[in-house]
């Protein structure tokens, strides 16, 4: 059995170019001197005929339409079985508007999550007749596309920005924000778009893992402060960075893992620029830069 991932998008919430925004990436990504990337969400299968998209992105039109793989083979049918979101999140969730159109498909989630969609009426757009949304707890293995099993598990993060309050707790445990363990035979993969720090649990976890797709939105905590963006920290928002100490590619050295590739990158990081030297450093640690329309083959 192959486990075939398809990155549909590779930046994180905005994009690149994100469209409010002056920064470096952006404005090279706008003049064409860098690839522009599209929100965040990845394509699985097992068999190569029948897909899983996790994480439903605002760019999932644009994303269907570049992918040859999901295209309808008939009139209304669809190599496309199932969606699975691991939060809330605006660039996870609102690509799922885009899939109104009276199309069968399982919808998979976390009940923190469900009921996020729920309590939003306008996805009731996705007719319960032929969209059949069903709750997975953590720790619980179901079929996500024929030939690929999946598991949820409690991932540190927080709740979705639109629902934060007046205290927010940014590596909360539960099952508001999850990754994914994908299983095709013998071949293990994990998907983890978005996580506040790598505990012990999570390395124990990752650990001999074929491939693990993981968060990439900042090379730095303080990028975007640095870049005059904002005051957000990449620990506010509830994810850990790339450099550093206790960043992502320190956490990572120990772990044995066939291929870590970094996806959700935020429009601000500099290894989105082919020669940066971030990028090379990121590179010599064994991580591949994930891009749009990458395949990667396991
Ligand atoms: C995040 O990953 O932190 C969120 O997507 C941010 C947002 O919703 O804008
Ligand atoms: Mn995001
Ligand atoms: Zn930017």
């Amino acid at each position: 059995m192959t486990l075939r991932a398809h990155i549909l998008g590779a930046a994180a919430g905005g994009g690149l170019p994100q469209w409010n925004c002056g920064c470096e990436n952006c404005n090279l990504a706008r003049n064409g001197k860098i690839p522009s990337q599209t929100q965040s969400s990845l394509a699985v299968s097992a068999n190569g005929n029948d897909w899983a998209i996790l994480n439903a992105s605002p760019d999932i039109r644009q994303q269907l339409a570049q992918t040859a793989c999901l295209h309808p083979s008939n009139l209304r049918t669809l190599p496309l079985c199932s969606v699975l979101v691991t939060n809330g999140d605006i660039d996870h969730v609102a690509g799922l508007l885009t899939l109104r159109e009276m199309q069968p498909f399982s919808l998979f989630a976390t009940g923190a999550i469900h009921d996020v969609l729920s309590n939003n009426t306008i996805f009731d757009a996705l007719n319960a007749s032929v969209v059949d949304r069903q709750t997975i707890a953590t720790g619980q293995s179901f079929d996500l596309a024929p030939g690929l099993s999946a598991t949820l598990f409690p991932v540190p993060g927080k709740v979705p920005l639109y629902l934060e309050g007046d205290e927010v707790q940014t590596d909360l445990i539960g099952d508001q924000t999850v990754g994914v363990q994908l299983t095709a035979g013998e071949t293990t993969a994990y998907y983890i778009p978005g996580c506040a720090v790598l505990n012990d649990e999570l390395r124990t976890r990752l650990h001999g893992a074929d491939a693990v797709f993981f968060d990439g939105t900042l090379w730095r905590d303080d990028e975007m402060v640095r870049a005059g963006l904002g005051q957000k920290t990449g620990k506010r928002m509830g994810h850990m960075s790339m450099s550093g100490p206790d960043g992502t590619l320190a956490a990572f050295s120990n772990l044995n893992i066939g291929q870590k590739i970094f996806v959700h990158m935020n429009n601000t990081n500099p290894v989105l620029r082919p020669n940066s030297s971030e990028k090379t450093e990121a590179e010599a640690a064994g991580w591949i830069i994930g891009q749009d329309g990458m395949e990667i083959v396991l």
